[in-house]
């Protein structure tokens, strides 16, 4: 029964059947005590696309996003990552398959610099007179300009600033530069451009298109959708814990996009 009802949908949706599928989600359902927070879910993410998960306040979306990282694993249904099946249930499994999360808040240092902080948890050291292990701060530092300027492409003014007083877009340089260093297959934002300002907002969507010319698959969970329509290539709607909708940017319109996640409260209170 429930193969027939993955057939269907499969077919349903030829945009998705003979792309390269990155990670392919089979009813993957997730619930918090009483709150259905996912209900069961299909969805292929492309290789190389940024894909857009767009829906009210409450709807899943980083639910959806937290059973990939495994920092909330999915009681039931399947995902594949690179066509094979993977029980992802801790984010150590996500990142092992090249999956990085820029959260929030970021999780840099607030005392530490740009070097200190991208290389947090795998420092880089040498040995003083070739004996006592110290941290190879000055390597750190030039290892962490040279991602960030080449991959990223956001040039850096001063790197001995600590990240208390970098602004937005540079904490998200710096994570995303971590992220790529640690070979990121795919990146998630979660509402990456949402506490910035317009400039720094800029400087994020230059990002995003960055990472999609290196290859790397992007999910973006964002409410701008003019931010969406400038730099995903498909667009999720998620509504009450259900994928609602599916579309692609080329043929879609903000009007459809908006209509669906208003469209589908009028239907809830019917
Ligand atoms: N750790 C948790 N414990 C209990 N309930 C949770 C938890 N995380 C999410 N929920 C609930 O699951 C539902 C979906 O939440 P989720 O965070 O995925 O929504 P969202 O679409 O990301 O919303 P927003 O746009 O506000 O970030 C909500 O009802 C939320 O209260
Ligand atoms: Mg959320």
């Amino acid at each position: 029964m429930t193969t027939e009802v993955t057939q269907a949908r499969r077919a349903e949706a030829p945009v998705g059947a003979s792309a390269d599928v990155h990670v392919r989600f089979r009813g993957v359902a997730k619930r918090f005590g009483g709150v259905e927070a996912l209900k069961p879910i299909d969805l292929d993410v492309r290789r190389g696309e940024v894909l857009a998960i767009v829906g009210d306040n409450g709807a899943g979306k980083s639910t959806l996003i937290k059973v990939l990282t495994g920092v909330h694993p999915a009681d039931t249904g399947t995902i594949e990552i690179d066509g094979q099946m993977v029980k992802v249930d801790h984010p150590d499994v996500a990142k092992a398959h090249g999956i990085e999360t820029i959260y929030q808040d970021l999780a840099l240092v607030p005392t530490f610099d740009l070097g200190t902080n991208f290389f947090l948890g795998r420092e880089l050291r040498k040995r003083l007179f070739g004996v006592i292990p110290v941290l190879d701060v000055e390597r750190m530092r030039r290892e962490a300009i040279a991602v960030i300027q080449d991959r990223v492409g956001l040039a850096i003014t001063n790197p001995y600033t600590p990240a208390a007083v970098m602004s937005g877009g540079q904490r998200q340089a710096v994570a995303i530069g971590r992220a790529l260093y640690a070979d990121a297959k795919l990146v998630i934002m979660d509402e990456p451009t949402a506490a910035l300002g317009v400039e720094e907002q800029e400087k994020v969507l230059a990002i995003i298109d960055r990472l999609k010319a290196q290859g790397v698959t992007v999910i973006v969970i964002s409410h701008n959708l003019e931010h969406v329509f400038r730099s995903c290539d498909r667009i999720v709607v998620m509504h009450n814990g259900h994928k609602l909708a599916e579309r692609d940017r080329a043929t879609s319109t903000r009007a459809e996009i908006v209509g669906l996640i208003m469209g589908s409260d009028i239907r809830q209170e019917a």
